[in-house]
């Protein structure tokens, strides 16, 4: 199943985007767009997190079998054999962006895919116009915000505003100002600066390593350590969700992995440690750098307050080990929040609730 033409595209985009004023109310929803995982929670009191990846049936027999319909999301990982996939987000950006011809087209396509699926998963009536706050890695926001609104109105998204993802996590817990929010992803480490007022680019930094960049750590500890062991790079992102710590503790980590086809226990205990612990002093020293340049009188305070989201916060022992790091550079107290799952998708709706009517009104599709 190959994506649409463009022809097809504009005629979508005339069925799917009526203007805002042709509905009769609005659904809001704030959305949490990830490189690896996205979530959507929505004013109806739905939400819903799915993987940030979309696949199409490789030949006719995969369509038999799939229906011939494109997957979106966890559905995707478990019929990976069967599809072409394709993540919209790499690297904290729109993936479509960096590429050109075929390729573009299906990125594209893909991102459109995923938001259109995440809006479904809503169930927003047919006399609801959809009105998003989205947030998406800080990357994203500053290059291509205008994308990201063009995908979401393509996706029947009619109303769209963008933000990044730690901003989100901020409004969703009141920590508008004096606090540093981080979000560990996969694809990036975005941290932004509160100060009472709408973030600037002075007040963002973003780390190109992340979740993503640990599990090709781990494969190549595990493959230095164990060279007779079998493992996809899903089979360490798993263990590494199951196992991460960078705290001594008790539990050891040991898979069952293959050697030779045959299902073999392994012990990766330390390598999960360093390869987690890598990101640390690149968490400690991009806290220094928003500290350091803040106003000199407010620097103790939001160096104490820093808050700590994304699937990434989930690391056991993550606290201690980033204060202990904070120590030799002035100390800081270091809170991870308790939904990080839905933690930017709540702010990012919370956002959207807060928005005068006549902001979304006003949009056109
Ligand atoms: N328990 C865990 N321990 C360590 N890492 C984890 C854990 N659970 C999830 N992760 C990692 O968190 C990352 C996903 O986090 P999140 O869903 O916040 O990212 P994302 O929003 O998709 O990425 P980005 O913000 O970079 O676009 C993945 O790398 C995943 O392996
Ligand atoms: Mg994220």
């Amino acid at each position: 199943m190959k994506p649409q033409n463009k022809a097809q595209k504009s005629q979508q985009r005339d069925v799917k985007t009526p203007k805002i004023s042709s509905k009769t109310s609005l659904l809001h929803v704030g959305i949490d767009l990830g490189t690896s995982r996205s979530a959507i929670a929505s004013s109806n009191g739905s939400r819903e997190v799915m993987a940030s990846l979309v696949g199409w049936p490789k030949d006719s027999v995969s369509a038999k079998v799939l229906g011939g319909q494109t997957l979106v999301g966890d559905a995707v990982l478990k019929n990976r054999l069967a599809l072409n996939t394709c993540f919209p987000l790499k690297e904290g950006n729109l993936a479509f962006t960096r590429l050109s011809g075929s390729e573009q087209d299906l990125s594209r396509q893909a991102g459109v895919q995923l938001l259109a699926a995440l809006r479904n998963a809503c169930n927003p009536r047919p006399d609801q116009a959809v009105c998003a706050v989205i947030g998406a890695p800080a990357e994203a926001t500053r290059e291509n915000k205008q994308a990201i609104v063009d995908l979401a109105n393509e996706a029947g998204i009619e109303g769209v505003m963008v933000v990044s993802e730690p901003f989100a996590v901020a409004y969703a817990l009141d920590a508008l100002e004096n606090a540093i929010v981080i979000d560990i992803g996969a694809g990036t480490i975005d941290l932004c600066r509160m100060a009472g007022s709408l973030p600037g680019l002075e007040d963002q930094v973003t780390v190109f390593r992340a979740g993503n960049y640990v599990d090709q750590r781990l494969a190549e500890l595990v493959r230095e350590a164990h060279p007779e062991v079998q493992f996809t790079s899903n089979m360490i992102k798993m263990a590494k969700e199951r196992f991460s710590s960078v705290i001594d503790t008790e539990k050891r980590a040991v898979v069952t992995f293959p050697i030779a086809g045959r299902p073999t226990p392994v012990d990766i205990t330390d390598q999960i440690r360093s390869a987690v612990e890598e990101l640390v002093p690149w968490i400690t020293e991009a806290i220094q750098s928003l500290v350091a340049s803040f106003d000199p009188e407010f620097q103790h305070l939001i160096r104490n307050r820093i808050i700590v989201s994304g699937g990434g916060s989930q690391v056991f022992g993550l606290q201690e080990s980033l204060e202990q790091g904070l120590e030799s550079l002035g100390g800081g107290r270091v809170l991870i929040v308790d939904d990080p799952v839905y933690a930017g998708a709540q702010g990012a709706l919370k956002l959207a609730q807060e928005m005068p009517t006549e902001y979304w009104t006003r949009m056109r599709g």
